[in-house]
């Protein structure tokens, strides 16, 4: 028996970080429930090909080099997908960089481009989706924000505080966009296994080292009560739950797909 209110035939959803990850998986997740793609990423071989599988496997997607820390690529990712399709849905926020640092080495520079992939680029997105959907009245902007705003740790500062005022940015404009009939959501994911951790399990040469790869499940694993990482796919999941019918009273949430490793009220 299927469970009506996860189609999305007819919706059009916009997604960065569609090469990859999290943002490859929402795409062919939400393609798969019928909805039209429009995936942009700083990566366009890889974005491409995420739109090659929706198109091969029947559905309808557009693919676009996108650098998200450029206001001028996320509006023309926006507002393209407007002029071609009538009308933005979706709009998923999800492109962003891992950062390492202790803060008394941070340099302004690295400070500067993670403020600028992690942050900067959500606002723009959200700016540019509330234009579409504002004259529409109606729409999904999904914020992918991190467990990293759980759980402070030496190192993850800078990427931390992205994550933190993207959950701020979301609840925010939750509350300004309600009355306009538009949702927003964000995520905070625990350790998701994607290309972001791809540094703890990779060797010299950048190939996956299946020890590696082991070690890495078992440590972060071993840190939730579900013993295990994530995977792409479990975010995707949270992510069409929240842009369904399923979630309509939902807004200004922060959803943890983290096998319990942080449980805030
Ligand atoms: N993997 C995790 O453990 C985890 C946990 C919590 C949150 N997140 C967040 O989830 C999001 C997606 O991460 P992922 O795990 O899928 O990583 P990923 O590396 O697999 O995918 C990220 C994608 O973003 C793209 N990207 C990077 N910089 C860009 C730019 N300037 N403009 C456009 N695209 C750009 C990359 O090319 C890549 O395709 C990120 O915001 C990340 O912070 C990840």
């Amino acid at each position: 028996m299927s469970v009506s209110g996860f189609d999305l035939t007819g919706q059009v959803a916009v997604l960065t970080g569609a090469g990859s990850g999290i943002g490859k998986a929402t795409a062919l997740t939400l393609a798969e429930a019928g909805a039209t793609v429009v995936g942009g990423d700083i990566d366009v071989d890889a974005v491409t090909a995420t739109a090659d599988e929706i198109t091969a496997a029947g559905g309808t997607a557009r693919a676009m080099r996108t650098d998200v820390t450029q206001r001028a690529d996320v509006d023309l990712l926006i507002d393209g997908a407007k002029s071609e399709f009538g009308r933005v849905d979706i709009v998923g926020n999800i492109a962003g960089v891992p950062h390492n640092r202790m803060i008394a080495e941070c340099s302004d520079d690295e400070f500067e481009r993670i403020l600028a992939i992690n942050l900067k680029s959500v606002f723009y997105g959200c700016q540019a989706a509330l234009r579409v959907m504002g004259e529409q009245g109606s729409g999904n902007i999904i914020n992918v924000s991190s467990g990293a705003i759980d759980t402070p740790a030496p190192t993850l500062a800078c990427y931390g505080m992205t994550k933190a005022a993207v959950a701020m940015l979301t609840k925010t404009l939750a509350c300004e966009a309600g009355p306009l009939g538009i949702r927003v959501n964000a995520l905070a994911p625990g350790v998701i296994e994607t290309n972001f951790s791809r540094h703890n399990f990779v060797d010299e040469d950048g190939n996956v080292d299946p020890e590696r790869l082991e070690k890495y499940r078992a440590r972060f694993g071993a840190m939730a009560p579900l013993k295990r990482v994530g995977s792409a796919q479990d975010v995707a999941d949270s992510i069409l739950f929240l842009v369904s019918e399923r979630s309509s009273f939902m807004t200004g949430q922060i959803l943890r797909p983290n096998g319990g490793t942080a449980m805030p009220w």
